[in-house]
């Protein structure tokens, strides 16, 4: 019997030492979080993402009494993107959460189920999207969704 590995890996740096474009990105997804409706958790998701052509979707988490009818604020950004704009590969996402307290020092990192979901989006449009996770600390950087979600389930 062999061990193996597989790899991932991520970026880390200041939100300032990004390029404006994604300085801006992280700037919506923390705007974002004031659209959130989390009235049951008060943990109040961002998601922002690029578009090929440039566009810029939002997303933020919408929760409900009955709990599993909520919806995290990745799927709520990109099924909102796919639904309006269904021609366009996604760049890039941008994350950010806050509590009652303020924005989270640490980045937040997207629950198994959206990564699911933009995995998909990669296989669909045989294109990486990038994942910057801000957190007031720092920003953890990701090329692929695939650095996210090793031994994905990708086909049927
Ligand atoms: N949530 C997101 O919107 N995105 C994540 O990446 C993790 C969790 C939401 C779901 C729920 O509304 C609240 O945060 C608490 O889990």
């Amino acid at each position: 019997m062999e061990n193996r590995k597989i790899e991932i890996s991520y970026k880390y740096c200041r939100k300032e030492e990004l390029d404006a474009v994604y300085q801006e990105l992280i700037d919506k997804a923390i705007a974002a979080t004031q659209n959130s409706y989390a009235d049951y958790s008060h943990f109040y998701v961002g998601a922002a993402l690029l578009l090929d052509n440039g566009d810029v979707v939002i997303g933020a988490n919408q929760e409900n009494v009955a709990f599993p009818s909520g919806l995290c604020a990745e799927r709520t950004a990109i099924f909102a993107a796919q639904a309006q704009q269904p021609m366009q590969a996604i760049k890039a996402i941008a994350i950010a959460a806050r509590n009652d307290k303020g924005m989270l020092e640490s980045p937040i990192t997207p629950c198994g189920a959206c990564r699911q979901v933009m995995l998909e989006i990669e296989e669909r449009y045989h294109s990486d999207m990038e994942v910057y996770l801000y957190g007031t600390d720092g920003v953890y950087i990701v090329n692929s969704v695939k650095d996210l979600l090793p031994f994905a389930f990708v086909s049927l």
